[in-house]
């Protein structure tokens, strides 16, 4: 259990990646324990039908669908047509920035959630998107068991419909190819439209089972 995006009140509770599935009264252990910390809300991470049920059983709700979208990298992705770097730790304050910017409350990353995101697999890189010395879109990739991961994308809503999203993406499918990955996988909301439709322009395909984000709130 961790706080969700700094906030102590919320936490962020789901299975844990080297563990079985929790049972719902583990759950409700789990969140019994929360309350008595002062947690009044849990969100879990990106789950799917499977690992869903046990939370549904312990009382959690649907928050969110998300698509879940894969790519194979069986041959060289396009060169990025924009100017890009590595990101640097000076660049996460600006780099937090334009994540408000790009996207609503509940999803926004604080620095913690950007630590999480480039933790949360043994490789990662952090890409930002430049132009005139300033940070116009960034991306986390992450590597973990021969898959790809695209963790994070935003752009700066002022600059969207340029390529640059298109850039960041083509960057971190050229950092897995070189790695020898053959997968790379991504979700998002299924209302997110315009990213939907971004990565199935670059050749990622819909998968038919997607995956479910779910919350708990403490009863009024
Ligand atoms: C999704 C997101 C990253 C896309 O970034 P972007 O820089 O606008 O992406 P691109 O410009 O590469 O592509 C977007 C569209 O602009 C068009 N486009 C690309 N280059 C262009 C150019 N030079 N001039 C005009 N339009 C262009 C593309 O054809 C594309 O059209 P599409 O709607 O058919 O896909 C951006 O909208 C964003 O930050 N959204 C909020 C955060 C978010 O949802 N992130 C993804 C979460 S999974």
């Amino acid at each position: 259990m961790t706080p969700w995006q700094g906030h102590a009140f919320i936490a962020l509770i789901g299975p844990s990646r080297a563990q079985r599935s929790p049972t719902p009264s583990e759950i409700l252990a789990c969140i019994e324990a929360l309350r008595q910390r002062g947690v009044t809300q849990a969100v879990t991470p990106a789950l799917s039908a499977f690992e869903a049920e046990p939370f549904f059983q312990a009382g959690f709700t649907q928050h969110e669908a998300l698509h879940l979208l894969a790519r194979y990298i069986d041959t060289e992705p396009p060169k990025p047509t924009h100017r890009l770097r590595r990101g640097r730790p000076w660049d996460r304050p600006r780099v937090l920035e334009l994540d408000s910017k790009a996207f609503e409350q509940f999803w926004q990353f604080d620095s913690f959630s950007l630590k999480e995101a480039r933790r949360a697999t043994p490789a990662h890189r952090f890409t930002v998107a430049v132009a005139d010395g300033d940070v116009t879109g960034y991306a986390v990739t992450g590597r973990a068991g021969g898959r790809g991961y695209l963790q994070r994308l935003a752009v700066d809503p002022n600059l969207h419909g340029q390529g640059i999203g298109s850039s960041l993406v083509h960057d971190c499918l050229r950092w897995l190819h070189r790695k020898g990955v053959g997968m790379a996988l991504v979700n998002t909301q299924e209302r997110n439209t315009r990213a939907l439709e971004l990565y199935e322009r670059l050749g990622f395909v819909r998968q038919r089972e997607g995956l479910l984000v779910l919350r708990w709130d403490e009863p009024a």
